[in-house]
């Protein structure tokens, strides 16, 4: 399974970067509007510091428009995704883009069957947001399974980046499934390596290394 840290923090994308497991960045502009800069600025940085896919979002809500933008965001580097809010008119964007050549990655999936046609449509990349669903009682979860069996059952090409994950057992229920990517808040990601009999472990090597003779 890729991991993709879902942050616009150079900070955090660096210490993610320095642990070497990181295969990617997803931004949104929520995310984007925590770091107090231009987006074309932040962007350029973020894709300079990582080679992986970097997804931007297009805040239009009409297809024409959205790719207009997509097409600005494009020209800041090549590894910019474009992400889509999972409309209809998001669709068309989509069918565009592709044809231009540019990635997308479709964001703001809550259902198997928004997947569904997503999938025929051959995106890039599908953002189904776990954590939301858990938050109003549904099983996040359960949707990435549906999505998998859908996308198996076609053989569909798009990758599920399963987002909005709010802690370590999503990452590892993701991974069990199958899916493509995690894409990780950084707090989680410090979640998944820590065990406490690790620190443990490494104390009470530490301790019985002083009673070896010097
Ligand atoms: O980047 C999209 C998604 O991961 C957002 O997560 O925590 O705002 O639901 P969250």
């Amino acid at each position: 399974m890729k991991i993709f840290i879902d942050t616009a923090n150079i900070k955090e994308i660096k210490e993610a970067l320095s642990l070497g497991i990181l295969d990617g960045v997803t931004t949104n502009p929520t995310l984007i509007s925590k770091e107090n800069r231009p987006a074309p600025d932040l962007l350029k940085d973020i894709c300079v510091l990582v080679s992986g896919p970097v997804s931007a979002e297009v805040i239009s809500l009409e297809a024409e428009a959205m790719v207009r933008e997509a097409e600005a965001l494009s020209k800041i580097a090549k590894n910019i995704v474009i992400k889509v809010p999972l409309t209809a008119e998001g669709l068309k964007a989509v069918k565009i883009l592709s044809q231009k050549g540019v990635k997308t990655n479709v964001t703001l999936c809550f259902s198997p069957s928004q997947a569904l046609l997503v999938g025929k449509l051959g995106a890039d990349y599908i953002s189904p947001f776990i954590g939301r669903l858990d938050d109003i009682s549904a099983e996040g979860m359960g949707l990435i399974r549906d999505i998998k069996l859908i996308y198996k059952n076609y053989n569909f090409k798009t990758q599920i980046i399963v987002a909005s994950i709010r802690h370590p057992m999503h990452v590892v229920e993701a991974a069990k499934i199958g899916a493509d990517v995690a894409t990780i808040p950084f707090k989680v990601i410090g979640q998944l390596l820590k065990h406490p009999l690790t620190d443990i472990g490494i104390e009470r090597f530490l301790e019985d290394w002083k009673k070896v003779p010097k």
